[in-house]
C-alpha cells in the first residue's frame, strides 16, 4: 500500500539495525527521505541505506547519541542541511534491556531507561516542534511496548520508562494536536531482533504458544504500522495506543 510520503522527510532514531531498519525501509518505499540513524554499527548503517537506494529510494546515515543534548541538536542540524525540515519523527532507538529484580536494580538501571523513553523524545521534540508547528503538520510515533500492558516481571526499569513514554504520547498528543501534529506510540510484540540473540528457542516456543495467531511476528509489521500513521490516512488519529503484537493484548 502507497502511503504517499513523497517530499516528506523521516528520522527514525536507531535504524541501523533490528525494527528500525525495517521503519526507515518502508517508509521510503513510501516516498520519504529517510535518516538513518545509529550510534556505533555504521556497517549496519551503511547496509540499510545501500538496500534503500537499490530499491530508488533516498536515504543518508547519521551517527548520534540520541540521549544526548548535543548529539541530537547536530543530528537534526545534519538532516536539515541534507534533507530539509524533519516531518516525521520515530522515536524507536533502544540500548540492551537486563532484566533486573527489585532488589539488583538501582537508580542508574531506571534512569538508563528513562534516557531513551522519556529523555531523548523530549530533546529530539523540542528540536522539531518549531518547524512542525510553523508547518501545520507533523507526525510523532513513539514505539512503546507490550510489556508496560503485561507487566513483565524482573523488568520494571524497562516497563516503567515505556509506561512514561505512553504518558507523554497522550500529553504530547492533546497539546499538539491543534497545531495537526499527531503523536501515536505502537506497541509492538516480541519481534525476535538482534539484541534477542541470546534469547533461548524455549523462550520464543513458549510465546509463540500463548500467543492468539501462534506465531512471531516480523520486524515489517512494525514498520507497515509506522507507514500508516505518518501518513494522510491517519491525520484524524492521535494519541493511541496501537498494539501489533498478534492479539497478544487487548488494550
Ligand atoms: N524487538 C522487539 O521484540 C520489541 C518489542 C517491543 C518493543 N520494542 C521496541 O522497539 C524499538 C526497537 O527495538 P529493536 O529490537 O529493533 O532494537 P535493536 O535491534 O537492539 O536496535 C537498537 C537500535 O538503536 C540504536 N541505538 C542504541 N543506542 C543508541 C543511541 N544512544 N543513539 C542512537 N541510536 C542508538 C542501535 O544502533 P547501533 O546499531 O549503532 O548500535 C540500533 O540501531 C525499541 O524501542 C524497543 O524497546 C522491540
Amino acid at each position: 500500500m502507497n502511503h504517499h510520503l513523497t517530499n516528506k522527510v523521516a528520522l527514525v532514531t536507531g535504524s541501523s539495525r533490528g525494527l528500525g531498519a525495517a521503519m526507515v525501509t518502508k517508509l521510503a518505499e513510501n516516498g520519504a527521505k529517510v535518516a538513518i540513524n545509529y550510534i556505533n554499527n555504521e556497517q549496519g548503517a551503511q547496509k540499510v541505506k545501500n538496500a534503500v537506494i537499490a530499491a530508488g529510494g533516498q536515504a543518508e546515515i547519521f551517527r548520534a547519541d540520541v540521549t544526548q543534548e548535543s548529539g541530537v541538536a547536530n543530528l537534526c542540524k545534519e538532516i536539515n542541511r541534507v534533507f530539509g525540515e524533519i516531518d516525521i519523527l520515530v522515536l524507536n532507538a533502544t540500548c540492551h534491556h537486563r532484566h533486573l529484580s527489585i532488589e539488583e536494580l538501582t537508580w542508574a538501571d531506571m534512569l538508563e531507561m528513562m534516557d531513551y523513553f522519556v529523555k531523548s523524545p523530549l530533546l529530539l521534540a523540542k528540536e522539531l516542534l518549531g518547524p512542525m508547528k510553523r508547518k501545520k503538520w507533523g507526525r510523532i510515533i513513539h514505539i512503546g511496548s507490550e510489556a508496560f500492558e503485561l507487566g513483565m516481571p524482573e523488568f520494571s526499569n524497562y516497563v516503567a520508562a515505556k509506561g512514561a513514554q505512553l504518558g507523554l504520547t497522550r500529553s504530547w498528543a492533546s497539546e499538539l494536536a491543534p497545531h495537526n501534529i499527531t503523536v501515536n506510540l505502537i506497541a509492538p510484540g516480541w519481534i525476535p531482533t538482534e539484541m534477542h540473540r541470546d534469547a533461548p528457542e524455549s523462550s520464543i516456543r513458549e510465546y509463540v504458544e500463548n500467543l492468539p495467531m501462534k506465531h512471531m511476528g516480523e520486524p515489517y509489521d512494525i514498520a507497515a504500522m509506522v507507514a500508516f500513521l505518518a501518513s494522510e490516512n491517519a491525520k484524524f488519529i492521535t494519541g493511541q495506543k496501537i498494539s501489533v503484537n498478534g492479539g497478544n493484548t487487548f488494550v
